[in-house]
């Protein structure tokens, strides 16, 4: 019912891609854990044959994230990496890729060192500048990978801008709306061809599963993700989707509670004597606040920021909170922090790290939605003991 356009995003991230049991009336999607399943006559299945190929937990759960995004069709993985490797499994020797050069660590680990050996190009620009992408397209480029807010210097990256891009060269263009989700930022209507998710973060939003997903309108790039999907197999067991499930169910409310945290804690923390400088898009001081407030709904739950200290100084900050966790990932209910040098960025040689603006005093917080008084004199407390 509510995969219809009519219902709005809070609907929909309740009711989409799920209907109560017909037999039951059991109200949330069972857990289908059966890898195989029964045939009417050789050949002639209901729908599913084997749980690679298809599980109805994971159908529910690929409906529901399309449906969120705004398109046709959707594509659920065991992680994140599965979904972008879904991706990078369209190339051909030869092609070229053009990426931001703030991604992900892991997305930068895939491209340059698992794929670079099969003759794929990559290059990291400032996608921020929409002349330097254009300037490293070449006839050879087939992808455009976009991540915005970008990891983790919450870079905003003009989405239709880049896509335009994309378009002139017949290149694909793929946003990772990781942080933004689709609650604040709907890439495909911006003029994306696919989106792709680490539902690991905040579209599950409890730290309690790894999972990935792929977007499309495009009828023909779903059939070869899918084929990449089943053919790969880095598909999610049903627990997981179920999971994921009851995730997006209370995402708007999240983001919300996400969103206010982060804009007041950012404030503070620009006010702080400590602190050299705040990165999040939604203060005014961001360099490209006016683009986020226009392609977002909102500006998201991350916040990083430098400190006047030295590596390991930092490493002491983040060692010494309490309500803070100190670990990697993002998006959950709880509130984490972590030192990008050392820890998601550490794949990145140091030299590219710094070029990047990943400097060693860099702090990234994911801030959660405890009570955010809490997170500010934790925060403090933890300067104090540090910087002592
Ligand atoms: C922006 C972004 N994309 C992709 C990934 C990879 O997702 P996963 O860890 O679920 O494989 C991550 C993980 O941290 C991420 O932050």
């Amino acid at each position: 019912m509510a995969d219809d356009e009519e219902f709005r995003f809070e609907t929909r991230s309740i009711h989409a891609g799920q209907e109560p049991d017909e037999e039951t009336g059991a109200l949330m999607t069972p857990i289908y854990a059966n890898s195989t399943y029964e045939q009417d006559a050789p050949g002639e299945h209901r729908g599913y044959e084997y749980s690679r190929t298809g599980n109805p937990t994971r159908t529910d759960l690929e409906a529901n994230v399309a449906s969120l995004e705004g398109g046709e069709y959707g594509r659920a993985f065991s992680s994140g990496m599965g979904a972008i490797n879904t991706v990078l499994n369209l190339l051909e020797s030869g092609d070229h890729v053009v990426a931001s050069e703030d991604v992900y660590g892991g997305t930068h680990r895939i491209f340059t060192q698992v794929y670079d050996q099969y003759d794929l190009e990559f290059d990291f620009v400032d996608m921020t500048d929409l002349g330097e992408t254009e300037a490293a397209m070449r006839d050879s480029t087939e992808l455009v990978w976009v991540e915005t807010p970008t990891n983790p210097l919450l870079n905003i990256v003009d989405i239709e801008g880049t896509a335009e891009i994309a378009d002139e060269y017949d290149a694909l263009s793929v946003v990772d709306n990781t942080f933004a989700t689709p609650y604040l930022q709907r890439p495909l209507d911006l003029g994306a061809d696919a989106v792709t998710h680490s539902l690991t973060k905040y579209m599950g939003g409890h730290s309690d599963v790894v999972g990935g997903a792929l977007v499309t309108d495009d009828e023909e790039l779903d059939d070869q993700f899918g084929f990449y999907q089943n053919s790969v197999g880095a598909t999610p067991g049903p627990h997981d989707c179920f999971l994921v499930l009851r995730g997006t169910k209370t995402l708007p409310v999240r983001m919300d509670r996400h969103c206010d945290n982060a804009r007041a804690l950012a404030e503070w923390l620009e006010s702080h004597d400590d602190v050299d400088r705040v990165y999040y898009p939604g203060l005014e001081s961001h360099p490209d606040h006016d683009l986020a407030a226009e392609q977002m709904d909102d500006f998201g739950g991350m916040v990083s920021f430098e400190m006047d200290a030295s590596l390991e100084e930092t490493a002491d900050v983040v060692s010494e909170t309490e309500v803070f966790t100190l670990a990697e990932s993002l998006g959950g209910v709880e509130s984490l922090i972590e030192q990008p040098a050392t820890m998601t960025h550490a794949a990145i040689p140091k030299e590219e790290r710094v070029a990047a603006g990943l400097r060693d005093g860099l702090i990234r917080a994911s801030i959660g939605i405890e009570n955010v008084e809490d997170l500010k004199a934790d925060l403090q407390q933890a300067f104090d003991a540090a910087l002592e």
